[in-house]
């Protein structure tokens, strides 16, 4: 039985006071037993302030970006070790929003899920096609190369431990959400890839959630799926009761 994750990501989002305040008031109603995580990936100033007021509890927190490299001259990044050094636990990688706005590749994907193990974060690696890939039917290969790609060079325990979180790009911010069979037909997918690449227990044991306009109202059909472990939130996110009700779903 794989556990729920269920993460918020806030995006540019919030001040610092009120997402200490959401953490606080929060922080106590999520569920605290072996079916579901619950995280939080908030914008970097606040990480720390977060991490402290989150402490005690099952909330983690989690970054939402960060570069590969572990120090050096790169003007404005992040590195593994600084969130690894304020107790963040998870990091978003290859979020379909930096792959278009700021141009990730795969290739730098696959070195931020390397560095992110070196630095025991747990990666929630993003995957998704546009919408005119789906219309083109492209959707499986696309996701097949950018799961193949993030995944290379892992070891069998690393990619059980890597949740994956398909975003179909349509459905993000548009009130669209994929249907829950159209969203488990390429969860189910992913698995199978990951079974074929790595192994059949990795395959088994890899989270795979989904993301995309999810909401209170359209969690629990969604997590009804046999391939859906868990959902990575955004805008029903950012509501303090919206989220622990999506948390509770998945309890
Ligand atoms: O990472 C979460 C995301 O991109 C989905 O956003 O607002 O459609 O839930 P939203």
């Amino acid at each position: 039985m794989r556990k729920r994750v269920i993460a918020g990501n806030w995006k540019m989002n919030k001040f610092l006071s009120e997402s200490v305040k959401f953490v606080e008031d929060t922080k106590e109603k999520v569920p605290t037993g072996d079916k579901v995580e619950a995280v939080v990936c908030a914008p970097y100033p606040f990480l720390t302030s977060l991490v402290e007021s989150a402490k005690g509890s099952k909330l983690q927190i989690a970054a939402q970006n960060m570069h590969f490299e572990e120090s050096g001259a790169f003007t404005g990044e992040v590195s593994p070790a600084m969130l690894k050094d304020i107790g963040v636990t998870y990091v978003v990688l290859g979020h379909s929003e930096r792959r278009e706005l700021f141009a990730e590749t795969d290739e730098m994907v696959n070195k931020k899920v390397h560095a992110a193990f070196n630095h025991d974060l747990t990666p929630i690696l993003c995957v998704g096609e546009t919408l005119a890939q789906r219309e083109n039917n492209e959707t499986m290969s696309i996701v097949e190369d950018q799961v193949k790609l993030a995944l290379e060079g892992l070891t069998d325990d690393q990619v059980k431990e890597t949740i994956i979180a398909y975003e179909p790009i349509w459905a993000i911010g548009t009130g669209k959400t994929a249907t829950s069979a159209q969203a488990n037909e390429v969860c189910a997918y992913i698995r199978k890839v990951v079974a074929a690449e790595v192994s059949t227990e990795a395959g088994e044991a890899v989270r795979i959630q989904y993301g995309g306009s999810v909401k209170p109202a359209n969690i629990d059909e969604l997590l009804s799926q046999s391939d859906i472990d868990g959902a990575l939130v955004g805008g029903a996110s950012l509501e303090a009761d919206s989220f622990v009700q999506l948390v509770e779903a998945g309890a």
